[in-house]
């Protein structure tokens, strides 16, 4: 087993690449494998003086699957047990993959299904107009690591509302707290919203 080094690219097949590295040493794993779409894909650079390409056609859903598997058997074993793993797929595929992430992973590990969506500007197709790739992620264990970001309140939220703290009355209804003059009473000040997973 190689000792895992930084800022280095391996180049070949990520299942063999990932068995060479040692267990419990990666922090995170972004993954981005074929979706399953059964074409062949290919992207030339902008003088069209190179092609890429990539063959994402499969004999059967099993035969993909265990590409998936494998790579996923491979990154649990590499992951530190603070360490995650994010998948990136699409509707194509994302309802199978997600079996086998929990299978591999453990349901309690699921933490999100990101949804990336993006504005496209086609009228070509009959049904509605996929605006949307998917990110699933599983941590190895509870204890992951997570460093947590906040996002700004909407324009359209009632910033007073949030900041007031609030009291239950004889009731039980939430109301403003105020103080003995009558005047509501400021809370601490808010961090905003959590991230979310859209
Ligand atoms: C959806 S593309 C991701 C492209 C890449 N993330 C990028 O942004 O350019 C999937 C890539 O996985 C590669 N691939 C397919 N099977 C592989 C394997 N077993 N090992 C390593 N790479 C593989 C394909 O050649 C293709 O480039």
């Amino acid at each position: 087993m190689s000792k895992m080094e930084t800022n280095k690219i391996y180049h070949g097949n990520c299942v063999e690449k990932l068995r060479e590295i040692e267990a419990n040493k990666v922090d995170l794993i972004y993954f981005d494998p074929p979706f399953f779409t059964q074409r062949k894909h290919s992207l030339t650079n902008k003088d069209n003086s190179k092609t890429y390409e990539f063959d994402d056609k499969y004999s059967s859903t099993e035969s993909y699957l265990t590409l998936i598997e494998n790579v996923l058997e491979q990154s649990k074993r590499v992951l530190k047990n603070t360490g995650s793993v994010f998948l990136h797929c699409d509707k194509t595929a994302s309802h199978h993959i997600r079996v086998v992430m929990d299978k591999i992973f453990g349901r309690e590990n699921f933490q999100s299904e990101i949804i990336w969506s993006y504005k496209r500007w086609s009228n070509a197709k009959k049904g509605l107009l996929n605006a949307h790739q998917v990110i699933f992620f599983y941590s190895k264990t509870q204890d992951f690591k997570f460093n947590t970001i906040y996002t700004d309140y909407s324009v359209t939220t009632n910033l007073d509302q949030i900041l007031q703290d609030r009291a239950r009355d004889e009731n039980g209804k939430s109301v403003y707290k105020k103080d003995e003059n009558g005047n509501v009473i400021f809370g601490k000040e808010k961090k905003g919203v959590l991230l979310s997973d859209v």
